[in-house]
């Protein structure tokens, strides 16, 4: 498997005073800012918060690297979740104020027809780097008194035909939260973000395998959900967002 290249220097100090407002400005670590809701959560905090994004391959990367020139990128293949501490130790982070575990896949076998290499890159991804992100990064995060933010999905709490595999990494990742908040609880704090169908590349491919015509308007744009972090992020520090559901309207 490809390993990560080394994230390049940190030239974004933490928490650097935002010459605008004179306020500190957080530092966020993201993963799956390239497409869908991960790049509306870079597009909507780049604007006020210094950036950590975790591309899956230096294609990626490279992408990120010339749509957020102020951002720090670096290579995780979070399939390769081994990799993971090497790849954050290169960021020689000194404090981070949220985590917003992002990236996903999602599957579409029946239970039946799921083969072990299908689960285990659907966990690997979806659940297990989020654990391994989560043990490398939570120094970091104690030191800000920081934030882990994660994209689940309505199937964290609800599952059907053919998205066994998908739902059983979400509820598990649901488990690691609720876990993680009371684990944590005084020291960080810990949101779920569980949105219903989302206009992304995720959704065609769920719309374009069940033979549906694709029409955008019935589901939830991606700015909707960024909000939705920017409301967790922003919650004041004795309060906390512990799960948010968003549905689109049309079932
Ligand atoms: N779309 C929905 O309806 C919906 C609903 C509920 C929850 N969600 C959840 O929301 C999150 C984002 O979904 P989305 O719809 O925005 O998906 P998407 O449009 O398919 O984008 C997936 C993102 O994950 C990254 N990624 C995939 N595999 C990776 C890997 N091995 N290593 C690193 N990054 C990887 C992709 O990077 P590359 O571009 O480099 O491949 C991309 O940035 C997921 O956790 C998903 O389960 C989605």
């Amino acid at each position: 498997m490809k390993q990560p290249t080394q994230p390049t220097p940190n030239e974004h100090p933490a928490s650097a005073a935002d010459p605008t407002t004179g306020t500190e400005r957080k530092v966020v670590l993201l993963t799956g800012a390239t497409r869908g809701i991960g790049k509306s959560i870079a597009e909507d905090l780049s604007g006020d918060h210094d950036l950590i994004l975790a591309a899956s391959s230096e294609e990626s990367a490279e992408k990120l690297r010339s749509t957020y020139p102020a951002a720090q990128v670096f290579v995780a293949n979070l399939a390769d979740v081994e990799s993971l501490e090497s790849a954050l130790s290169g960021l020689a982070l000194d404090r981070l104020d949220a985590l917003v575990p992002c990236a996903g896949v999602t599957g579409h076998d029946p239970v039946r027809e799921t083969t072990p290499e299908q689960w285990q890159r659907l966990f690997r991804i979806n659940l297990f780097s989020i654990a391994e992100l989560v043990r490398c990064l939570l120094p970091a995060l104690h030191r800000a008194q920081g934030i882990v933010i994660a994209i689940n999905s309505g199937a964290g709490h609800f599952s059907g035909k053919g998205f066994g595999p998908y739902a059983a990494s979400k509820f598990a990742l649901r488990a690691l939260t609720d876990s993680l908040r009371e684990e944590e609880r005084g020291r960080i704090r810990v949101s779920s973000i569980h949105p219903g169908k989302v206009d992304s590349d995720m959704q065609r491919e769920i719309q374009a395998l069940r033979g549906n015509e694709y029409n955008a308007a019935q589901f939830i744009r991606p700015e909707t959900i960024a909000r939705a972090v920017r409301f967790a992020l922003e919650t004041s520090e004795e309060s906390m967002t512990e799960e948010i559901t968003i549905r689109p309207v049309q079932q």
